[in-house]
């Protein structure tokens, strides 16, 4: 099967096989080497200073790297703004209330722009905001969040970035010295086409420095932080896990770093969606509205989606519906993963044989 849902991706060989590497360990040196590795390719990706930066790593899916960020940075006197256009905007602000934080929900439809204007009037009638977090691909819809201008806006205000890039990071730009983004969460089985299990957040180490009493035992960066600096771990990691994302970092690297997975997403995504529009399927968002990850397609005409999903599950291809009620309209393509043209070719096949059967 090849998976074109939004992670866990379709794994490389090279990636599987590492999988079963020498039982390891993790309390053992030969674990810290591949700890620190990962720690250090992870920074390399953006070119980022190990002195200003540190990339935390974490035993969890995407939510446990968000969950993390949200709870351990936030200042006891901070106040966080949360920009939700989907799901996982909205899921900021489920973890913001549990962990008691000082918040303020600033929500649109999923798949909205974001209104940069409403935005800043919203800034200038809370003096008392400090940070502020938002999804930079809302997978919800397929929607990139364009950070540039909100960094902006956080500079003129003073506030600090915390961005959530569990479907972005590897592939899309993150400019964290210009946009100052404090904190990144992430996952290893998005972008990076490692397995599900591991999860981490790009911080700036200055942010560790938080006037904080813990909220969490588990998900505390610091704690975390202060552990992998020195060769050591709170706890047991995914020492497969860890395994798998070296070698598809590894992997990442030879080809090119991101700017080539970038680009080869770009040429993939852009092919299926000349395609599918071609075939009278129209996309939810304008492409400079959408990733290079992931778009969204309303379903064809007298088509449901279990039809749709069905039919090409039969034929080797998992697609992925739309989240609530988006469900009934639109489904879902991404690009992430050991995918190539042919595959695609093979998939907008099948579309036809659908549409004109
Ligand atoms: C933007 C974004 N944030 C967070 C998550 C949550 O990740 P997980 O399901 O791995 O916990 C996802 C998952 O698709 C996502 O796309």
């Amino acid at each position: 099967l090849i998976l074109l849902n939004p992670g866990p991706v379709t794994l490389s060989e090279r990636v599987k096989n590492a999988l079963s590497k020498p039982d390891l360990c993790h309390r053992e040196i030969e674990f810290f080497q591949l700890q620190n590795n990962i720690r250090e390719k992870l920074l390399k990706i953006y070119n980022l200073d190990p002195h200003k930066y540190a990339s935390i790593l974490l035993t969890g899916s995407g939510t446990s790297a968000m969950e993390a960020m949200i709870s351990s940075l936030i200042p006891t006197d901070g106040k966080l703004l949360v920009i939700e256009n989907g799901v996982y905007g909205e899921r900021l602000s489920k973890i913001a209330k549990i962990h008691g934080l000082n918040y303020l929900p600033f929500h649109l439809q999923w798949g909205e722009e974001i209104d940069l204007h409403c935005v800043e009037i919203c800034l200038r009638n809370h003096q008392d905001i400090t940070h502020l977090a938002v999804v930079h691909h809302e997978t919800t819809t397929g929607r990139l969040n364009h950070l540039a201008p909100i960094s902006h806006l956080c500079k003129r205000y003073n506030i600090k970035l915390l961005v959530d890039g569990v479907s972005s990071f590897g592939a899309e730009d993150l400019d964290f010295e210009n946009w100052n983004i404090l904190a990144c969460a992430a996952t290893a089985n998005k972008c990076l086409h490692s397995i599900p299990g591991t999860s981490f957040v790009i911080v700036e180490r200055e942010a560790l420095k938080v006037n904080l009493t813990p909220r969490t035992l588990y998900l505390d960066l610091l704690t975390y932080c202060a552990k992998q600096d020195n060769n050591a771990t709170p706890f047991t990691q995914s020492v497969q896990s860890f395994y798998a994302l070296e070698e598809a970092l590894s992997e990442l690297e030879e080809e090119g770093g991101y700017i080539a997975r970038k680009n080869k997403y770009q040429s993939l995504m852009n092919y299926v969606r000349n395609q599918l529009i071609n075939l009278g399927i129209k996309p939810l968002l304008s492409q400079e509205d959408s990733s290079i990850v992931l778009n969204s397609f309303y379903l064809p005409e007298g088509i449901t989606y279990n039809q749709l999903h069905d039919y090409l599950k039969a034929n080797g291809f998992i697609i992925y519906a739309g989240q609530g009620e988006l469900a009934k309209t639109i489904f879902r393509i991404s690009i992430m993963g050991d995918i190539f043209l042919q595959d695609l070719d093979k998939l907008i096949d099948l579309f036809k044989q659908l549409i004109y059967q």
